[in-house]
């Protein structure tokens, strides 16, 4: 079973400058929730509550966000605005969350393995929290299922147009094995479109297990040899894959990626036309501006 998540955050979020500037890229709104709560919920319902966030001395307004705030709740009940109480103090207690600094070599891996470190022998997910899915099922519980199927590492698979292939970790297929589930004997980050071996994009969800972690570890070790070196999980995922199975599973949902200025502004425009409540009106307006 998997129980625990790790959320990357440290990153500068630097494809999206200047507006995170001082916002960390994950607390920019996705309708009337920044990025991160939504992964966070998805986890939560995916029935994975013990997450460890990896972030930097930058990014405290992450922490503000979920940190339990007595004397807001007093005055808003005191106030009468009781819904506005139980909203925030439904956020602090939506998960165990626990903040470790990112602390080592540049590149993806280095936060799962600060990660690994403190949650120990077991396999974890890792998400990054640049992504937003809306999914009957959620994909981290679908990423979940898989792994409870095959016991063996997994990554989150979208079908991706061959051009964008240099944006993504693409996978090696080596077998389908239907239901959206394929057998991977390799990833390659970010080929050109002419050297991508498939037509799916790896999403930022990955259940990691202790054969990879090991891998990371492998490449810290040399990273010392080679200070230039960049510890990535894709590698790890890539060498894991020479020697043991590992799956892909093929996510039923829709997905922003909301890493790119462009992919930002679609899935916030997608995500208030959606909108339970507003979502009518805006539609309106949509429709009355052309
Ligand atoms: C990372 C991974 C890449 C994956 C992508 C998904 O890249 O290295 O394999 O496809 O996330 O969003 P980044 O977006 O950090 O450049």
């Amino acid at each position: 079973m998997v129980h625990k998540a790790v959320i990357p955050v440290a990153g500068l979020g630097t494809r999206l400058l200047p507006l995170t500037r001082a916002l960390p890229k994950e607390m920019l709104p996705i309708g009337d929730k920044p990025v991160i709560e939504h992964t966070i919920r998805e986890l939560v319902d995916s029935g994975i509550d013990e997450i460890t966030i990896v972030t930097s001395p930058r990014k405290d307004l992450i922490q503000r966000h979920f940190a339990p705030d007595a004397d807001l709740e007093l005055q808003l009940r005191a106030a009468g605005k009781d819904d506005l109480a139980d909203a925030v103090a439904e956020l602090s207690s939506l998960a165990h969350i626990t903040y470790l600094y990112q602390n080592g070599p540049y590149g993806n891996g280095t936060p799962v393995l600060n990660a690994a470190r403190v949650i120990g022998d077991e396999p974890f997910m890792v998400l990054w929290a640049d992504d937003v899915f809306v999914a009957e099922v959620p994909r981290a519980k679908q990423l979940k299922a898989a792994y409870e199927a095959t016991g063996a590492p997994v990554l989150a698979l979208m079908p991706m147009a061959v051009e964008d292939a240099s944006r993504y970790g693409v996978p090696v297929v080596k077998e389908d094995l239907g239901g959206g589930r394929l057998l991977i004997s390799g990833l390659v980050e970010k080929p050109s479109p002419e050297q991508a071996p498939s037509r799916y994009a790896a999403i930022g969800g990955y259940v990691v297990t202790p054969g990879v972690v090991e891998e990371l570890q492998e490449q810290t070790r040399r990273w010392h040899e080679n200070p230039k070196g960049e510890i990535y999980l894709t590698d790890a995922l890539h060498r894991h894959a020479a020697g043991h199975p590992v799956y892909g599973q093929v996510i039923d949902g829709t997905w922003w990626d909301t890493g790119s200025p462009l992919n930002y502004l679609k899935a916030q425009f997608a995500a208030a036309l959606a909108h339970p409540v507003f979502g009518p009106e805006l539609r309106e307006l949509a429709r009355e501006s052309g």
